[in-house]
């Protein structure tokens, strides 16, 4: 079932991308401009002896422009009448979570629920109509297990699936060699093509930037200069180069500074003095600061808000306020 963002790629690119991966799209409400339904409602695969329905629905809020998801509930209920008889019913709902228990409440033939929209994980949990409903979020940062009570199942439906996990992918698994190996050889392909497109001599530089670099701030703010060098901000690029991921876009942006900004640079491969987490990627670019030092170029605001930019729980875990200011202090 694609999502609005999957949508904005436009039909023919998801059909190849989805022909590609070799996964069939479903999307029983979903319509174009000219009221068509670009993929079946359902579909159904046999697992484990059993026969399994799947359904697939866009909450109508999310309809992305040039796109109509009619009424979900009505929508299921019409493809699930399209399939020959099924054991099992899932379905697959890009939806916010809140509208999870109404739509297995107005199709109760539905088992488990799918959801999925806004990266949001919640473990398996029972529905009031029944149902198990679950989702694994992005990044593929969860895997979801549900089980089946097959004894239960062979005396109806009712209670035959029992609610599951939600397996964090974190570094407590050890890493799978048929996984890693693609990374590498995608990540290769990507450095390759990031590097084209850096036009010789394209390399961020502190008299064509908005940013002066801590370099120039050293001369003032000795002390605060030596503090910042012996802390970890002034060797982040350096972690990402370790690990072979300094020109990935996904990465340098909490590494560096000024990624993606109109005054620092846009490529990852244009990094030049801009690598490590400097001066400026906490208190804002610093050129006017240099011209006018008298005039206010206050300390950023303090608050929580400016670390959790980048010290964002699934990056940095044991982030607390109070120890990590005390450690980085100047
Ligand atoms: C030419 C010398 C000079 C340079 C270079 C310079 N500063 Fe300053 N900075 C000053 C002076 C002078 C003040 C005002 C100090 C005061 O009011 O106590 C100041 C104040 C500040 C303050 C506010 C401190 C406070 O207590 O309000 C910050 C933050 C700051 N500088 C950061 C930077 C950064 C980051 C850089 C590099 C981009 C930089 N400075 C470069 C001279 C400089
Ligand atoms: C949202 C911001 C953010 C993004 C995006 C990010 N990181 Fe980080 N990274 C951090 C923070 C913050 C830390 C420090 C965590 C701590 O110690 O609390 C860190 C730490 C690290 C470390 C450990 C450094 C050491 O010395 O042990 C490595 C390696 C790393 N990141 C690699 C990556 C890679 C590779 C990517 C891209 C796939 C990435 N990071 C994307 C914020 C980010
Ligand atoms: C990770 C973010 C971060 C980085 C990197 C950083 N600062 Fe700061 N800086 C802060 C915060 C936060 C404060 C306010 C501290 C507080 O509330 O006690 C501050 C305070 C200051 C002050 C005012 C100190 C005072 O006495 O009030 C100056 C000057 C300053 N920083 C300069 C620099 C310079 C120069 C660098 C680079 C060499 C730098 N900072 C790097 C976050 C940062
Ligand atoms: C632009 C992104 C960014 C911002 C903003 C930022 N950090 Fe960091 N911070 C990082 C990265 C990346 C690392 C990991 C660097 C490495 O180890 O290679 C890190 C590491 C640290 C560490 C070292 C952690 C350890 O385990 O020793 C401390 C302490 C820290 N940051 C404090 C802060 C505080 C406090 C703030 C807010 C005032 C802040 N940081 C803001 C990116 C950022």
């Amino acid at each position: 079932m694609p999502g609005e963002a999957d949508l904005s790629l436009g039909v023919e690119r998801l059909r190849d991308l989805a022909a590609g991966a070799g996964v069939p799209l479903i999307a029983a409400n979903l319509r174009d401009g000219a009221g068509a339904a670009p993929f079946p409602a359902a579909t159904s695969v046999e697992l484990g002896g059993l026969r399994v329905g799947l359904v697939g629905v866009l909450s109508p809020a999310l309809a992305p422009a040039g796109w109509r998801a009619l009424p979900a509930a009505e929508a299921v209920r019409r493809g699930l009448a399209e399939l020959s008889p099924v054991d099992v019913v899932v379905a697959l709902a890009h939806e916010p979570p809140e509208e999870d228990a109404p739509l297995a409440a107005a199709v109760p033939e539905i088992d488990l629920l799918v959801g999925a929209h806004g990266g949001v994980a919640r473990a398996p949990t029972r529905l009031p109509s029944g149902a198990i409903a679950v989702r694994t979020g992005n990044k593929n940062r969860f895997l979801g297990r549900i089980d089946l009570d097959e004894a239960l199942l062979a005396r109806g439906r009712a209670g035959a699936w029992a609610a599951g996990t939600l397996q964090p992918l974190d570094a407590s698994l050890p890493p799978d060699a048929e996984i890693e190996a693609m990374v590498s050889r995608y990540r290769k392909a990507a450095d390759a093509r990031e590097l084209a497109r850096l036009t010789p001599g394209g390399e961020a530089r502190p008299e064509a930037s908005g940013y002066a670099g801590e370099r120039a701030c050293e001369r003032c703010h000795g002390a605060a200069a030596r503090s910042w060098r012996a802390s970890r901000h002034a060797r982040a690029f350096e972690a990402l180069a370790r690990v072979g991921s300094s020109l990935d876009p996904s990465c340098v942006g909490c590494h560096t500074t000024g990624f993606g900004e109109r005054a620092g640079y846009e490529r990852p491969a244009a990094v030049g003095f801009l690598a490590e987490v400097q001066c400026e990627a906490c208190h804002g670019p610093g050129k006017a600061h240099l011209a006018n030092p008298a005039a206010p170029y206050p300390p950023p605001a303090r608050g929580e808000a400016l670390c959790l930019r980048c010290h964002a729980a699934e990056r940095s875990p044991d982030f607390a306020y109070a120890a990590y200011l005390e450690r980085i202090r100047h």
